[in-house]
């Protein structure tokens, strides 16, 4: 006999659009979000929330988590767990969470990052090579793995990860950050291909350069000076004067995360004023009219 779960997503594959108040984007869905006491992952948790979901924060800032959490008003909407996504066990644990204490898991948000190892290749120490990748590829991992086994028998989900505009395009990040971005958008079309029949989406975001407490820290040695970042953003922006903002990957990730995308999968979604296709803050300067150019030495229509 098909579950509740199954019942709904037959719904969904029937050409149905599912009844949704565009206030409760996410009701009665169940979310999980690693690194989800800063920046982009805080901004997401938040976002969720308000658009109904019940979620379970991961993050190794503990005190930061937990005060987040209780702002988003407590168990009944959020629940905080020390996840250090390193760690399979404990990427477990925050999936299980989500089971035990809100009966499911409808989103899986892998969110955590950092910087990580920088400079040139030629003098990156090896042991910081690997923390990067053990946070940025194998807690994706985790966290795909963990998340899919439970949405693949419920026959509905929605996977999402993180990756960035340096894993798009080379020279935008440095060598392991470019390197465990670039895997995600691998594994993100891979397992979407695996899963797709299960009835499970698998998405992810790549985002520019953002506001957040990571890219103040980068462009300013302090991570709380978000205004000076913004203005710095603002000012190198290929939409004149307009920063990206953690919100505007909460946004995106809203959307991926909602039934609106239920025909969406595979995707590396950009959320970069264009500057990966081509954008920038100095754009071509397009003369007057002038008569169209054709074969050599020819102007014109006539
Ligand atoms: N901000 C940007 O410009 C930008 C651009 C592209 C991609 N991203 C990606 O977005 C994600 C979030 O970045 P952000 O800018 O919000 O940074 P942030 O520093 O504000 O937030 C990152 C969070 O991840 C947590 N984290 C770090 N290591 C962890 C671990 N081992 N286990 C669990 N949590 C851990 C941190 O404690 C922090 O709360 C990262 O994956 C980052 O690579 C950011």
């Amino acid at each position: 006999m098909a579950t509740g779960k199954q019942q709904q997503a037959k719904l969904k594959t029937n050409n149905t659009i599912e009844e949704a108040t565009m206030d409760q984007r996410l009701a009665n869905k169940v979310a999980v979000i690693t690194g989800a006491a800063s920046g982009i992952g805080a901004a997401t948790a938040k976002t969720f929330v308000e658009q109904g979901a019940r979620v379970v924060l991961g993050d190794i800032q503990d005190e930061l988590g937990a005060s987040l959490t209780e702002a988003l008003g407590g168990a009944e909407h959020a629940t905080f767990c020390h996840c250090d996504v390193t760690d399979e066990q404990q990427v477990e644990a925050l999936v299980e969470t989500a089971v035990s204490q809100y009966g499911g898991i409808d989103i899986m948000f892998n969110c955590a990052g950092i910087v990580g190892a920088v400079g040139p290749m030629s003098t990156t120490p090896a042991a910081e090579w690997k923390l990067t990748i053990d946070i940025m590829l194998n807690g994706v991992f985790y966290g795909m793995k963990h998340a899919s086994r439970h949405m693949k028998v419920a026959g509905s989900g929605s996977i999402i990860s993180m990756s960035s505009t340096a894993g798009v395009m080379g020279g935008l990040g440095p060598h392991a950050y470019a390197a465990a971005k670039h895997a995600v958008v691998g594994m993100t079309k891979n397992l979407a291909a695996e899963v797709g029949s299960c009835g499970v989406r698998v998405n992810c975001i790549a985002p520019a350069g953002m506001a957040t407490p990571m890219v103040a820290d980068v462009l300013t040695g302090d991570h709380q000076k978000l205004d000076e970042t913004i203005a710095a953003l603002a000012e190198g922006s290929p939409l004149r004067g307009r920063a990206g903002l953690a919100q505007d990957v909460a946004n995106a990730a809203l959307w991926l995360a909602s039934d609106e995308s239920g025909y969406t999968s595979g995707l590396t979604l950009t959320v970069d004023a264009g500057a990966t296709t081509g954008s920038t803050a100095a754009p071509p300067a397009f003369a007057e009219y002038e008569p169209m150019k054709r074969e050599a030495g020819r102007t014109g229509v006539e």
